[in-house]
């Protein structure tokens, strides 16, 4: 599978409250700030569907507003739940501005969130 890295917006203008919701290349993407940098994880919790961007950021990891479910920000690692591990999508900061990495097919209906 191929991949093309997509500007997303410029590292000073990223929200203070840390996360952003944003769609890339079809896929819903979600971007939070890590201890080291950013880090970009498909925007869909492996139990059922729900778009994790809704959910609060605490200690390092998102926590799933339908039931729960946390999962680390840094690796995408099911944390709190019995449930996969979320996809990550390659993230890098050039001149100012943070790019994500994202495959050129978009996503199938088993990787697109269920919209609330
Ligand atoms: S949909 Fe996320 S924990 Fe159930």
């Amino acid at each position: 599978m191929t991949a093309t890295w997509h500007s997303l917006l410029a590292e000073a203008a990223f929200p203070e409250e840390g996360k952003l919701a944003t769609q890339i290349a079809g896929w819903h993407v979600l971007v939070a700030r890590t201890d080291d940098g950013f880090a970009a994880l498909n925007d869909r919790c492996t139990h059922q569907a729900a778009q994790l961007s809704g959910g609060k950021i605490r200690r390092g990891a998102v926590m799933c507003p339908l039931h729960g479910a946390r999962f680390e920000v840094e690796t995408g690692k099911c944390i709190g739940g019995a449930y996969a591990d979320l996809r990550k999508f390659d993230l890098r900061v050039s001149d100012g501005t943070i790019e994500v990495c994202m495959p050129d097919e978009p996503p199938g209906l088993n990787e697109t969130p269920v919209l609330a």
